[in-house]
């Protein structure tokens, strides 16, 4: 078949080459001319495991333009244009735009949105496109976007017009992963629910670790007996900073203000990105209570991406961290192995630590584990729960949900 995916971010750069290696013709399109650039010179603008292969490996069926008219011949096209929250609420403006866009260029094309978008957009889209409109969206977690594309625990395929539903159902068939077919509204609810509901778990066990902290535990101790009960399950049941990359703080926000424009209130998702608000200032605060004032003092933070294996740093807590100790007049470096900031001074990891009187872990990468030694005599928050409290100096550690 020949694809058109429409905005090469993550999402659409995953599935595109995915699709591409299952011996689709693929036709990439992006508004930024750069990335389109670099693309046709086989570049990806992002760093996820796998994807910068994938691009060469399946360059033979791929191609990327700025110009829509590459899509009039295509049977599927795939809608993966950013959703931003502005002011707290949606930004759709990006999806309708490329909904007018590739318009005058579909014949019986089908148009897939994947994009995040609130219940009633797909409808929207049909009044600009025509009927043929199937809502799919993407689960895929960044870091291993590649392969959460190849094989997702289930795929969600909401359709009005059965037969554009069984057309993108055969094109994801070869995953081998169930396929749940909904209505529109309720395939972009699922995308809403299932991300406010990981993002509520984090927040749940982020209030329990500041009640450990208070009372002495070790909330590591407990999330480990309660996720061995297979109703809570062991998964995102670890403490740290808080929540942050391009998802779970935009889809809260959307589903939140959707609920309460159209009359309801989603009170423990509110309650979760309350939580979550407070946790860098919790971070900062546990290093002030080991430093005293942090004014003048050098901090250095270790990772800046919102989690390890991407160099995204959208809604980083590390970028907010940062911003806090700034504002507290502390002199910031950064280290990070893949993503940048300009927020702090980029130095080494040896620099970052040998040149600092703190030292906040804010980023879980795999370096990072295992460098207790490298951080003797210095000042630790462990905001990640990855060094061994045991091979600490006590008196010049903490770590979140670790009672003294
Ligand atoms: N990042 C994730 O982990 C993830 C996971 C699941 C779902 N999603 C959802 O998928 C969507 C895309 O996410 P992303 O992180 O890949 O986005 P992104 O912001 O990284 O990339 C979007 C791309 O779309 C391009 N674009 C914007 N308007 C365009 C237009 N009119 N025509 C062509 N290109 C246009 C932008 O230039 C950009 O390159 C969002 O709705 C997001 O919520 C993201």
């Amino acid at each position: 078949m020949k694809i058109g995916i429409v905005g090469l971010g993550i999402v659409g750069l995953s599935t595109g080459v995915v699709l591409a290696e299952q011996g689709h013709k693929v036709v990439g399109i992006d508004i930024d001319e750069n990335r389109v650039q670099g693309l046709n010179c086989k570049r990806s603008p992002i760093y996820d495991p796998g994807l910068q292969e994938m691009i060469e490996k399946n360059f033979n069926n791929l191609k990327f333009t700025t110009d829509y008219s590459s899509l009039s011949d295509v049977d599927v096209v795939f809608i993966t244009v950013s959703t931003p929250t502005v002011n707290g609420k949606i930004y759709l403006g990006y999806v309708f735009d490329a909904a007018k866009k590739m318009k005058e260029y579909l014949s019986d094309s089908i148009v897939v949105i994947k994009s995040t978008v609130v219940p009633g957009t797909a409808r929207k889209v049909k009044d600009i496109v025509g009927e043929n409109v199937v809502v799919n969206p993407e689960f895929l977690k960044e870091g291993s976007a590649i392969l959460d594309t190849k094989s997702p625990d289930r795929i969600v395929i909401g359709s009005e017009n059965e037969k554009a539903g069984d057309i993108v159902e055969g094109l994801w068939r070869f995953t081998g992963s169930t396929i749940l077919r909904t209505s529109l509204e309720e395939a972009e609810m699922i995308k809403y629910a299932a991300n406010s509901f990981l993002a509520v778990k984090i927040s749940f066990i982020n209030e329990i670790a500041n009640l450990c902290e208070r009372i002495g535990c070790d909330v590591n101790v407990i999330a480990n007996a309660i996720g061995m009960d297979k109703r809570i399950s062991p998964y995102f049941l670890k403490a740290g900073i808080g929540w942050g990359g391009s998802c779970f703080p935009k889809d809260t926000l959307a589903i939140t203000s959707f609920a309460r424009e159209v009359g309801e209130r989603l009170r423990i998702i509110e309650a979760a990105i309350e939580v979550n608000e407070e946790r860098p200032k919790r971070v900062v605060n546990l290093l002030e209570g080991l430093l005293g004032s942090i004014k003048d003092k050098r901090v250095c933070v270790l990772g800046v991406a919102f989690k390890p294996d991407t160099d995204d740093t959208r809604e980083s807590i590390a970028l907010k961290i940062i911003d806090i100790l700034k504002s507290r007049g502390a002199i910031v470096l950064a280290y990070d192995p893949k993503a940048r900031t300009n927020k702090a001074e980029m130095v080494s990891k040896e620099e970052c630590i040998r040149d600092s009187d703190g030292i906040i872990i804010a980023t879980e990468w795999k370096e990072f584990y295992g460098i207790e030694d490298l951080l003797k005599g210095k000042y630790v928050v462990d905001g990640r729960r990855i060094l061994d409290p045991s091979k600490m100096d006590r008196t010049r550690f903490r770590a979140i949900g670790l009672g003294e």
